[in-house]
């Protein structure tokens, strides 16, 4: 599925690209499953400055299998691979194909326990998941050091964030706009349900009661600062995310007088270590139940439409494009 930006203006379209069009790399991949995540959202509907060159392949996320590969890649026909951000859908063709071809450098070895289908389940947002939570343990806290609020938490982000500090033993309080999602979020985790509201308005003072030892936030704006603004002393927040605002309305407060730390998580072009240690978390500590009931499964020609829907916040957790279907 294609992005076409031309004098009729800025579509989806389904087309054939030929195999000497389908991109740069010495590894090509048959692409079993790809993903929808929010950035999917912004490059369909034409978001500035998401999409680099039209047309281009849609999608940000794929896996599959090797079908060739240059000797000095390190890859072998067979192998089960994926592909999360770098230039996919930006500056690259993505994953909302049947066929890929991508710079080695690019591809993360699947880590034995995941499918293919398992590893879209996950794809960028349970990935940047997965990213926040090894910056919290890196900043040293453990489940004694208090609960962990989790911003965004129906989302594809906030669900498998969720799911992983729970099962390492965290306190989770999910804040969410979607109330009929609780017995969701309790399946997932969640000890506490929090409304949106309380987190998304303007800030009433620069800080606020010491409510939690960390949080993962995928919201920003109002949202990420009175998250700051209510975190413990020496607590830690990684914040990957827009879904309310890029802006950061807030006080450097919670930085100076209570030594509060603010992690940047970027997924798109993290180094292999860090994707490494994500992907670790992920297959140590991510159900597979628990990640079978957050994600539903489409076929390509709904992915726009899903897209879509992302972006206007309305979709529950994960969804995963099934490209051959
Ligand atoms: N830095 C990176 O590399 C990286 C990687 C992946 C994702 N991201 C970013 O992280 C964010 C979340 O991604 P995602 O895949 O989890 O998206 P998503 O599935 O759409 O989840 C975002 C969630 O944010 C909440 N939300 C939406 N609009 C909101 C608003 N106006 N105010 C407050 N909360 C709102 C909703 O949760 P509730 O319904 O529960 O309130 C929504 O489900 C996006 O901004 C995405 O671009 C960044």
């Amino acid at each position: 599925m294609q992005i076409v930006k031309d004098g009729s203006g800025h579509r989806t379209e389904i087309a054939e690209v030929p195999d000497d069009e389908i991109g740069e790399g010495n590894v090509t991949i048959a692409v079993d499953y790809s993903a929808v995540n929010f950035k999917d959202g912004l490059g369909v509907s034409g978001a500035p400055g998401v999409v680099q060159r039209f047309p281009i392949v849609a999608g940000i996320d794929l896996a599959g299998t090797v079908v060739e590969a240059a000797a000095e890649s390190g890859f072998v026909p067979g192998d089960p691979v994926a592909v999360n951000g770098w230039g996919l859908a930006a500056t690259h063709n993505g994953g909302f194909a049947t066929r890929a071809r991508v710079p080695a450098e690019w591809i993360t070895r699947i880590p034995l326990r995941f499918s293919t289908w398992q590893a879209m389940a996950i794809g960028t947002a349970g990935y940047t998941a997965g990213l926040s939570v090894v910056a919290l343990q890196r900043h040293g806290l453990t489940p004694k050091g208090g609960p962990i609020v989790v911003a965004g938490a129906a989302g594809g982000v906030g669900s498998v964030a969720i799911a992983v500090l729970a099962a390492l033993g965290y306190e989770v309080h999910a804040s969410t706009g979607r109330p009929a999602e609780e017995a969701y979020l309790r399946s997932l985790g969640a000890a506490e349900i929090i409304a949106r509201s309380e987190l998304s308005e303007s800030a009433q003072g620069a800080l606020g009661a010491e409510r939690w030892a960390g949080g993962v936030d995928s919201v920003g704006s109002h949202t990420l600062v009175n998250v700051l603004s209510q975190i413990r002393y020496g607590g830690v927040v990684a914040n990957c995310g827009l879904a309310q605002g890029l802006d950061f309305p807030g006080t450097v407060a919670p930085f100076i007088l209570r030594g509060v730390t603010l992690a940047g998580i970027d997924s798109v072009n993290a180094p292999a270590s860090s994707r490494l240690a994500a992907w670790e978390v992920l297959a140590d500590h991510l159900d597979e139940e628990l990640l079978e009931k957050m994600t539903t499964t489409v076929p390509l020609d709904q992915a726009a439409t899903v897209a879509r829907r992302v972006l206007a916040g309305e979709v529950r957790g994960r969804t995963v494009v099934d490209v051959n279907a």
